[in-house]
């Protein structure tokens, strides 16, 4: 049986595809289209999909959708009722999303198949009920607490929910416009990152800053009733799009979020690209920490609903890592699997896992056990393709490989490492990443002025093996999907430099032989250099979404002051070239 999940005509746009319960093949479309948190139709997402395990569109059964525009519906009129300046935007809405409900039309025009050849069913689904299908569906468990939070989604910011068996039960959602995603990007943008998806960098300048705004920031979210209340005094009226607009291009808008209480109280807001000040600092200190305040009090309600210790997670704000990492300490939780692709382009497996179990009555047995779930390229289209950019290389066998990188890494060199399936998500986890020596005093600044151009403030991460985390960190709490922050041990802060964030911790990914074998080995060949079970790992790209394809990384390596290309069974050095 085939089920095809989508997220589309949202950001980061995707598709998955699940074949007899399993989730074999899953790809946000800007990868493919190169267009970063695409939001339109994810043509070549779906293509890829339906590719990778021999289908057409008229063989899929069922097709799944992350979003259903019809749940709470009441909520919507009522909001766009009491806001008359928002009912146009609300009934343009409304127009747009009847016109893409047609999705028959979408897949077979975009497909170029015949629309009566296809015989898939069509299923709606609640986003949030999504994304915590998209975690608790591939956790091993068999029930757990359910909670997702995020910017929005129908109409939600916050949901929770008991997961048990085939089935989520959703026990409280927060309406819009009370959103602890929307409160993070106010703050963002006031403090001049006012990108979608800027939410990341961000919780990298909090540790930066000071206590001295934390009363009058705590003051924009009030908690009630087990939930929480935006202080719309702080906050421009947003519309049931929550500010969020999407673009005829796919490229994703955000409105202002700040309101004139915000200058009135601050000064003026940050322009981007002028300097940080201490009061930019202060203000993300002040932000985070109200973030994880609200955070911990949801979890604490949710724990007394479903008073189990395993929590699924996912939606966006579930990519902040450093709340999650204190999570053990604050919330009664001891487990938590949260989805790697914790933001929107996670609700395509969501919506197709539910379909499976919840809809269809299929028994669980899948589990997510690593990421790697996007394409991978053969040797011969490697060496073709490094052939076509005249770059000569060597071609080496497995240990010789892993041998001669380890070797580059512990000299001091940076190494664009592009191997086996790209990651599903927003972190490169071994296959498409660029490893560094963690222990070099200089190696920060080295890959910020030669490849990533990333603000000064942002920490680059460690990836260790698995068995090691305790020795170097204050958490045993494995974080295969890079997902948690924690404090590094004194004693090791030192030998970690270039990983070692401002406030002596780092954001770390746990590597078991299971999951990447081959980062293992490359992490071990490290180790034995160097004496360190840890290699720097950040993503494959230079200021662009995460290279895809051999093309992608010949072309970042060739134009950035990468050292090493380390391509599939190839090594190419910068200084032969
Ligand atoms: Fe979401």
């Amino acid at each position: 049986m085939l089920i095809l999940g989508l997220n589309m005509f949202h950001a980061d746009a995707s598709a998955a595809i699940v074949q007899d319960g399993e989730v074999v093949y899953a790809i946000a479309e800007e990868r493919l289209n190169r267009v970063k948190h695409y939001a339109g139709f994810p043509a070549l997402a779906v293509k890829a999909c339906l590719d990778a395990v021999g289908a057409k569109i008229t063989d899929v059964d069922h097709v799944a959708v992350g979003q259903d525009s019809d749940a709470n519906l009441t909520k919507k009129v009522r909001y766009a009722l009491a806001n008359p300046a928002k009912i146009l935007n609300f009934i343009r809405l409304r127009q747009r999303k009847e016109a893409l409900r047609d999705l028959r039309s979408l897949l077979t025009k975009a497909l170029e198949v015949d629309l009566k050849k296809t015989r898939f069913q069509e299923h709606h689904l609640e986003h949030h009920i999504a994304h915590i299908a998209s975690a608790y569906y591939c956790s091993p468990w068999e029930k757990a607490a359910g909670f997702s939070y995020d910017g929005s989604g129908d109409f939600v910011s916050t949901m929770m929910a008991r997961c048990e068996g085939n089935e989520i039960e959703v026990l409280e959602r927060v309406f819009l416009p009370h959103s602890l995603g929307s409160f993070y990007t106010m703050i963002c943008e006031f403090i001049g990152y006012k990108k979608y998806g800027d939410e990341g960098k961000v919780m990298g300048l909090a540790p930066y800053g000071k206590e001295t705004y934390c009363e009058q920031i705590s003051q924009a979210v009030n908690l009630r009733d087990g939930g929480f209340e935006l202080n719309l005094d702080y906050f421009m009226p947003l519309g049931s799009n929550q500010g969020m607009q999407i673009q005829p291009d796919g490229t994703v808008r955000m409105a202002r979020h700040f309101s004139d209480r915000m200058t009135k109280l601050f000064g003026p807001p940050r322009e981007p690209h002028a300097q940080i000040t201490q009061r930019d600092m202060d203000l993300s200190y002040a932000m985070q920490h109200r973030f994880e305040e609200v955070f911990f009090y949801l979890l604490k309600r949710l724990y007394q609903r479903v008073p189990l210790p395993e929590l699924a997670m996912a939606g966006g704000c579930a990519l902040n890592s450093v709340a999650n990492g204190k999570l053990f300490a604050e919330t009664p939780f001891r487990q938590t699997w949260i989805q790697p692709a914790a933001g929107d382009e996670g609700l395509a497996i969501g919506a197709a896992l539910h379909t499976y179990h919840s809809v269809l009555r299929r028994p669980r047995r899948y589990q997510m056990k690593n990421s790697y779930l996007g394409p991978e390229f053969s040797d011969s289209r490697i060496e073709a393709d490094l052939k076509k950019a005249n770059l000569s290389y060597r071609k080496l066998e497995r240990e010789p490989l892993l041998e001669a990188v380890a070797e580059q890494v512990a000299a001091g060199n940076v190494v664009g490492w592009f191997q086996g399936r790209m990651e599903w998500g927003p972190r490169a986890l071994g296959n498409r990443s660029i490893v560094a020596h963690p222990g070099l005093p200089d190696m920060k600044d080295v890959l910020n002025a030669r490849i990533k151009h990333r603000e000064w403030f942002r920490p680059f991460a460690p990836s260790i093996l698995v068995e090691r985390q305790n020795e170097y960190f204050e958490y045993d709490h494995p974080s295969p999907f890079m997902l948690h922050v924690y404090k590094i041990r004194p004693e090791k802060r030192a030998q970690l430099c270039a990983v070692n964030h401002v406030d002596n911790t780092g954001r770390l990914q746990t590597v078991s032989r299971e999951e990447n074998p081959l980062y293992y080995d490359l992490i071990r060949a490290f180790e034995r250099k160097t004496g360190i079970p840890i290699i720097l790992n950040t993503s494959f790209n230079e200021n662009e979404p995460i290279v895809c394809t051999p093309e992608e990384a010949i072309d970042c390596f060739k134009r950035t002051r990468m050292d090493v290309l380390a391509i599939g069974p190839c090594l190419v050095l910068k200084t032969e070239n």
